[in-house]
């Protein structure tokens, strides 16, 4: 933890790291996703962060901040901060991940490969079409599955910041860049 973000009851985000540590050892791997949602659904509410906004962010408005990685290199937990306007290339995952909104309003923009030449192309990525995009407040819960499923963008389209806890069953702490696949550079 880098000392940016601070939980005001620890408990909760100890609990949700337990848990999510028990489901992801006793469960087989393809029930980690939907077991860690439901697991972060009822903790969402309980978790409160103090956000420093002097933290710099990124080119594209948001920062990280990593608050764990499971000591076997199951799963990591981190916070995003997303500024008025941030937004995500489009990317997929090479884990899977949970996300709860815990302020503000987040978009996401979801894509699919593209099958027909007469669809719509995305100027950012030829390849690909769009498949819908959606607006989630605090309390939202929402999962995506490895590349080359789940292939999205996320973006803050209001006036506020947004704060999102993710869930991804890998190790970041030792591969910090390893999650995302990038479709746009
Ligand atoms: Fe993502």
């Amino acid at each position: 933890m880098d000392g940016a973000f601070c939980f005001r009851n620890g408990t909760q985000l100890s609990k949700l790291i337990n848990e999510t540590g028990a489901l992801t050892t006793e469960l087989d791997c393809c029930s980690h996703r939907p077991a860690v949602a439901a697991l972060l659904r009822l903790a969402l509410p309980h978790v409160n962060l103090v956000q420093d906004d002097s933290e710099p962010v990124n080119e594209h408005g948001y920062s990280r901040h990593m608050l764990h990685t499971d000591p076997d290199g199951k799963f990591s937990v981190l916070a995003i901060r997303w500024t008025p306007g941030a937004c995500t290339p489009i990317h997929g995952h090479n884990a899977w991940g949970c996300v709860g909104v815990l302020e503000g309003e987040i978009g996401c923009e979801t894509f699919d490969h593209k099958t027909d030449s007469h669809q719509p192309c995305v100027a950012e990525a030829p390849d690909l079409v769009s498949t819908g995009k959606l607006l989630a407040g605090p309390g939202t819960v929402a999962t995506v599955d490895p590349d080359p499923c789940g292939i999205h963008r996320i973006f803050n389209p209001t006036n506020s910041p947004a704060t999102t806890l993710h869930i991804y069953g890998m190790d970041l702490g030792e591969r910090p860049d390893g999650l995302n696949k990038w479709y746009q550079h």
